[in-house]
């Protein structure tokens, strides 16, 4: 028996989807843990592309999917993704994918409070993807969120409404923005229930059944561990634990079930939104990575910053999460560059540090220390085994073990399923 965790190590979009869709294949189950549709995991079988936001990226191979009671679930979101997956030819029945029970709803006036926040102040953007998903954790936090249990009583509706006032004085009066149509919200909730209630079901007493069968499970991590709420570059970081803990507390099974870590890395780093980012790019190099990586946001489109890999981001990652392994992706990106840097610390105010400072005001006092490596010319997305990668890429890949004391399991070269080399499955 093995279950294993899935996170993201840098700040995000480091190829979760891909990796997630590799490894459904050998798991039962594919549960989603926090997050919302801030997300955007991109999955591409057979030149086809899927793009999910909130449904596990599992769904294409076929397994059960669970969106956990971490989840915060945008409910017209998740309608237009199951029409839109169900179109493209995948099972989303009710068979097929569950919802907790205790997961909460994005409302209309999360997303208006979110967008609302962002334009008020341009200074002191975060640059959130508008999702309303700040919001949404701040009513679970403040114990007025609503959630699918909620949506399954006629009566709630009251106290949505009841929240809904509330957020519409912020809106109008502070913000000096639209409040939102109480009346059209309300028209909304019983297609709701119509389409979502058959899904909705006690995720936990699930897993745990299915546990006791031995059956596999695979928990889908979204964003990164950077954009965690307590761990990340606060307040430049998103609003739910993106850590492999919460894996437990999202889909409410015990830390001893977990067997595997497998931490997401991009074979450089990128970030979407505002925030300190040590070895950002703004030369030609950047621009490169980006048009070749085709770095753009799979959720809101928006152009991704790029820089090289960070070795004291991922030690971090690694001791945060406890990760197991490596999957690296995107690796066929650095071809054709003459050197790659790699950093491996951080000279800041005349000292050598090795671990991300908790300070913003030091963190972008921090200047990298970088080891250069020779690159490789050869164009490595046709390349299936390990033996075949030229020697400077097999080098690049030994330091990243090297530094951070973590093995590489997984190498992606390319984003289709078969562009992947798997030294180590991690459900062996
Ligand atoms: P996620 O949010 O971590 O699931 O990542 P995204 O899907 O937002 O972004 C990753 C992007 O890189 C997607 O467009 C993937 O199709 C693509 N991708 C994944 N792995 C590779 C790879 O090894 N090489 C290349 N060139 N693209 C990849
Ligand atoms: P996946 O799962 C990259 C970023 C936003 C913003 C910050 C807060 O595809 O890796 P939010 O809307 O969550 O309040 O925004 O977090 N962000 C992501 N960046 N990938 C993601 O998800 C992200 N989800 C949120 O850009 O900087
Ligand atoms: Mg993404």
């Amino acid at each position: 028996m093995a279950n294993i965790v899935i996170v993201g190590t840098q700040w995000g979009d480091e190829g979760k989807g891909k990796i997630v869709d590799l490894l459904a294949e050998y798991s039962d189950y594919v549960v989603r843990f926090q997050g919302g549709n801030n997300a955007g995991h991109t999955m591409v079988v057979n030149g086809e592309q899927f793009i999910s936001h909130l449904v596990p990226s599992g769904i294409i191979q076929g397994k059960t999917c669970i969106i956990g009671n971490g989840m915060v679930v945008d409910p017209e979101v998740l309608i237009q993704e199951i029409d839109y997956l169900t179109e493209k030819g995948v099972d989303v029945s009710p068979a097929q994918l569950r919802i907790s029970d205790k997961a909460h709803l994005i409302m209309p006036y999360h997303r208006a409070m979110d967008n609302a926040r962002e334009a008020a102040n341009k200074k002191k953007q975060i640059g959130t993807t508008g999702r309303g998903i700040g919001p949404c954790y701040e009513d679970k936090a403040a114990r007025r969120g609503i959630r699918f249990v909620d949506l399954l009583d006629p009566g709630f509706e009251e106290n949505a409404r009841l929240v809904a006032q509330e957020k519409n004085f912020y809106l109008e009066n502070f913000y000096k923005s639209e409040p939102v149509d109480i009346g059209e919200m309300d028209a909304r909730f019983d297609n709701f229930r119509k389409r979502l209630a058959p899904y909705v079901t006690d995720v936990s007493v699930l897993i745990d059944t299915v546990l006791r069968e031995d059956k596999k499970v695979l928990f889908e991590g979204a964003q990164g561990t950077h954009l965690d709420i307590d761990h990340g570059t606060y307040p430049y970081v998103t609003s739910s634990n993106t850590v492999s803990g919460n894996a437990c507390c999202g889909s409410g099974v015990g830390p001893k079930k977990i067997d595997k870590i497998t931490g997401i890395v991009k074979a450089y780093t990128t970030r979407v939104g505002k925030g300190p980012f040590p070895t950002e790019l703004f030369d030609e190099t950047g621009d490169m990575i980006q048009e070749k990586g085709a770095e753009f946001g799979a959720t809101t489109g928006r152009r991704r910053r790029c820089g090289w890999i960070d070795a004291v981001m991922l030690k971090n990652a690694v001791r945060l999460n406890s990760l197991t392994g490596f999957a690296v992706t995107k690796l066929d990106v650095l071809g054709g560059l003459e050197s790659i840097k790699i950093c491996i610390g951080y000279s800041c105010r005349g000292e050598r540090i090795e671990h991300f400072p908790t300070s913003l005001g030091m963190l972008s006092d921090c200047e990298p220390v970088y080891e250069t490596v020779p690159g490789w010319k050869q164009d490595i997305s046709g390349i299936r085994a390990y033996k075949d990668l030229p020697e400077n890429t097999r080098k690049y890949l030994a330091r990243i073990h090297e530094l951070t004391e973590t093995p590489v399991e997984i190498i992606s070269v390319g984003p289709g399923r078969d562009q992947t080399i798997l030294l180590n499955n991690p459900f062996a």
